[in-house]
């Protein structure tokens, strides 16, 4: 069973297409052992206690140096010995021992296809705003691993999503969660957890 831990910051509709898609068996060979939050509100961690799974909330301003919150941050996923560690909507920068200590263990949602619309504030309503202001026919979302860099690592999988005459961010931000971001997150994990994905040379491959 592959052990997986879920990483959020807000709502948590991508955790939710998690928990779901293991429920119901669309998700194999994988548990979801542990949420870490580091916002104590966030509705993730109730979706997480709903669903009987411990969470806990890491956040900075429990902390007077950052380096202290990034030592907790680690200990906090340290503790529940994941094999996977998955960023759905985590709003936090990321320690680099923690990217290093889970190197090619670690995937990101982003709600764009890669490398269009991503990077240094591309997060959140932002993403799918420029979207609209570039006038693109087709956006997306893109789960890939994570490295050193800002939405650079290796790419697994990608769906595109229709751009519509008159959508506003939200309604798009809507139309990629339900299109893609909550279908390719679980494929991705259930992929991993079959021993189907490999990286190598910073690509990652399909087997
Ligand atoms: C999603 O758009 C995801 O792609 C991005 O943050 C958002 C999180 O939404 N990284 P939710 O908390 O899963 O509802």
């Amino acid at each position: 069973m592959l052990r997986v831990v879920v990483m959020v910051s807000g709502g948590g509709t991508n955790l939710q297409a998690v928990l779901d898609a293991v429920r119901d068996g669309k998700i194999t060979n994988a548990e979801v052992v542990g949420v870490i939050s580091n916002k104590p509100n966030a509705y993730a961690l109730t979706r997480a206690e709903n669903a009987g799974i411990p969470a806990v909330c890491v956040s900075p301003k429990s902390y007077s140096e950052r380096e202290q919150f990034n030592e907790a941050l680690l200990a906090a996923v340290d503790s529940f010995s994941p094999d996977l560690v998955v960023l759905a909507g985590f709003l936090v920068i990321l320690p680099e021992l923690l990217i290093r200590s889970y190197k090619n263990r670690m995937i990101n949602i982003h709600p764009s296809l890669i490398p269009s619309f991503c990077g240094k504030g591309f997060y959140g309503l932002k993403v799918h705003e420029e979207v609209l202001a570039r006038g693109c026919r087709v956006t997306g979302a893109t789960v890939h691993f994570v490295d050193e860099g800002c939405d650079s690592g290796p790419i697994l999988l990608q769906k595109a999503v229709e751009v519509r005459q008159g959508d506003t961010p939200e309604v798009l931000q809507r139309r990629v969660m339900e299109e893609a971001e909550w279908q390719l997150l679980p494929r991705a994990i259930d992929l991993i957890a079959n021993g189907k994905v490999a990286v190598k040379d910073g690509f990652a491959q399909i087997l």
